[in-house]
């Protein structure tokens, strides 16, 4: 059991299931419509993380402001440039809200959103520059959303969109995997790797995994062909000429991957370490996930068809934010861990009930 009051000491405890406005906000606004929302007042990890009431955004013309049901929690994001920084490297404005996938309903829509409506159900990726989803609201592009599947709850459907658009733009539209063809995963139990590993299954390639064996029936259950614990065995004695190597790994793992491409293989790495990369090749091989409603809608529908399954992991009341990153760094987990805002789901994985 975590020591709640060591890892959230400005946060509500999880037992009482209230939002703690005790926190005094710099950033309450007399003049306009404020939230609840967990946020950072200065750079910090995620011990700076406050609860507190903050400005309500405006959703702009091409924008929806989405009451978000449920968000996730995603570590690295502490490190990535655009937490901080606006698209120039100027700093962004305090407070930030971090958080960028989320599930919930349309609250309003502006003058040129078409095809929502208020009231809709939806899940979706927003601007990465902008204030995320830990939060009563948030808003984005209507072309980053789509309709929530209905066979999910909102903190199932809210795990989706950042893995599961990650994952497709990778090894679909960036390595063009084709039936048949050999790939190789890494990190394949991962939020990003298990979705990896559903659309090759569902693409018709043979995929071959290094994960730790703890997750062999796990990633085995997703549709993995070979199964080689890389915690006892080096994959590179193993694995010879795949056409598509997919890493959410990087660094020495992705170093060793080089050559086992067969003639015209095709790389790609979304791992953070990649980013930023010297070495021409990697910079090459790095992408970066972009929010494509189209794109969600089709993932959508592969999972309202059961070709597909999100997978949550240990679930948290949106007031437990801090606890919830401290889970993140605490053994082995599958599924991408959840913040409930607003949701009627509770379950035995709700770590906070113990
Ligand atoms: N570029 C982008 O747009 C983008 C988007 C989303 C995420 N990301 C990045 O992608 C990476 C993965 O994200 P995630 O959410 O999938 O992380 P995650 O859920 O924490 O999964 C990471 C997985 O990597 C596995 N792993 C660790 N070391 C390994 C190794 N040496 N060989 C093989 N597997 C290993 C772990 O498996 P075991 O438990 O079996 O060890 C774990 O399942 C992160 O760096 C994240 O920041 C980038």
């Amino acid at each position: 059991m975590i020591d709640t009051e060591t890892v959230m000491p400005r946060v509500a405890r999880p037992q009482s299931r209230t939002f703690s406005t005790a926190a005094t906000s710099a950033f309450v606004r007399k003049d306009g419509p404020t939230m609840k929302a967990i946020y950072l007042e200065k750079k910090a990890g995620p011990e700076g993380l406050v609860a507190g009431e903050i400005p309500r955004p405006n959703p702009k013309d091409d924008e929806v402001l989405v009451k978000v049901h449920a968000t996730s929690v995603s570590p690295a994001e502490f490190d990535w440039f655009t937490t901080f920084n606006l698209p120039f490297g100027e700093p962004r404005p305090f407070p930030i809200v971090l958080s960028h996938e989320f599930s919930g309903m349309v609250e309003s829509i502006g003058a040129a959103v078409t095809g929502f409506y208020p009231d809709d159900e939806v899940f979706g990726l927003n601007d990465w520059f902008v204030n995320g989803a830990q939060a009563e609201y948030c808003v984005a592009k209507a072309t980053a959303l789509a309709r929530k599947p209905k066979s999910l709850f909102h903190v199932q459907s809210a795990v989706v969109p950042i893995p599961a658009l990650t994952a497709w733009q990778g090894l679909v539209q960036k390595a063009k995997l084709e039936r048949g063809q050999r790939v190789l995963i890494h990190g394949a139990a991962g939020g990003v790797g298990s979705f990896a590993v559903q659309f090759a299954h569902w693409r018709g390639a043979h995929i071959i995994t290094p994960i730790s064996s703890g997750n062999f029936d796990f990633v085995r259950s997703l549709g993995a062909d070979e199964l080689i614990d890389y915690r006892t065995t080096r994959f590179e004695e193993i694995v010879k000429e795949v056409d598509v190597v997919f890493d959410t790994v990087g660094g020495e793992t992705l170093e060793r991957s080089w050559p086992l491409l067969a003639p015209g293989g095709r790389l790609v790495t979304v791992a953070t370490q990649s980013n930023g990369a010297v070495e021409p090749r990697v910079r090459d091989a790095f992408m970066r996930v972009l929010p494509e409603g189209a794109q969600l809608t089709w993932i959508g529908r592969l999972i309202e068809q059961g070709e597909i399954k999100a997978h949550v992991g240990p679930i948290f009341p949106l007031a437990a934010a801090k606890l919830a990153y401290a889970r993140a760094s605490h053994g082995l987990r599958r599924g991408k861990i959840a913040l409930r805002v607003i949701d009627r789901y509770a379950s035995s994985n709700e770590e906070t009930q113990n």
